[in-house]
């Protein structure tokens, strides 16, 4: 059994404990985090301290730790040799870790959220390593933990990053704004969920160019004048006439 230490108690630590609990080729000696306790939603047979000099003896460890923090709790780290320290960040560079011997990304590509289960089996994992031989050992444990394993070097995985934030984190934001035009209207923002569904279906048929409408792709500028009109006031403005030039530009190249 491959012993898997756990450093941190957010969103990606809880969905990796999970997926680590559920492969029977891996084992969590456990987690190490600054709370006091384990947070309740993890599973409470998980050995668990916030006292990074009682760390246990692992094959590896996975730092799970908000981007800014992964150099300086690297650092903390005492441990053999022999064993892998990794990190799980899109954009932060490999050799923050270089204070050990052994030492990679494993980066999972998918959003996690404490409290939305998720197939981890499924999530693409980008990996790189300090060396071939601990590049290979990394990808052999990460198949464990999903079917589709990539090898990145760092500039590649902070483009990937770059695009996920596009796909993921700026079309969330998008949804954001959308409820809160509806509630400024008194209006429920649940009328929009088969909008929402529709425009991630339509995607497994179409590419994302071939599947823009609305008034930027017509180029229908009586109705985003109007728009525009009724946004003036509002902090949105600016977003929406910047996309809607942007789609327009897309267009144009077509
Ligand atoms: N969430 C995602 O969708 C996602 C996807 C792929 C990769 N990642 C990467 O995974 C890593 C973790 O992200 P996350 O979403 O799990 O973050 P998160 O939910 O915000 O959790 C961050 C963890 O870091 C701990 N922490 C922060 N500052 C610390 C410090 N100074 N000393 C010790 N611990 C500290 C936090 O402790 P407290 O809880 O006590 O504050 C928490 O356990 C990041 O590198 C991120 O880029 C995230």
């Amino acid at each position: 059994m491959i012993k898997v230490v756990i450093i941190g108690t957010g969103n990606v630590a809880y969905h990796i404990s999970k997926a680590v609990l559920k492969n029977k080729k891996l084992e969590i000696a456990m987690i190490c985090g600054r709370k006091k306790k384990l947070p309740t939603n993890f599973s409470q047979d998980i050995a668990y301290s916030n006292n990074f000099k009682k760390i246990k003896k692992a094959d590896l460890y996975i730092i799970c730790i908000n981007d800014d923090n992964i150099f300086k709790i690297s650092e903390k780290l005492n441990i053999d040799k022999e064993s892998i320290v990794v990190h799980t960040s899109g954009s932060t560079e490999l050799n923050v870790l270089s204070k050990h011997n052994n030492y990679g990304v494993i980066y999972p590509l998918q959003t996690f959220s404490k409290d939305k289960e998720i197939e981890f089996s499924n999530v693409p994992i980008i990996i790189e390593a300090n060396s071939k031989l601990i590049l290979s050992r990394i990808k052999e444990i990460s198949s464990f933990l999903s079917n589709k394993v990539l090898k990145c070097n760092s500039n590649q995985r902070t483009f990937i990053h770059i695009s996920a934030i596009f796909t993921n984190n700026f079309s969330n934001f998008m949804n954001v704004i959308a409820q809160d035009i509806l509630k400024s209207q008194d209006i429920d923002s649940e009328i929009l969920k088969p909008l929402l569904n529709e425009t991630i279906d339509k995607l497994n048929f179409l590419t994302s160019k071939e599947a823009q409408t609305g008034p930027a792709a017509r180029n229908d500028k009586i109705t985003i004048e109007k728009h525009l009109n009724l946004l003036k006031k509002t902090k949105y403005f600016e977003t929406y006439n910047a996309l809607t030039k942007e789609i327009i530009n897309l267009k144009n190249e077509l």
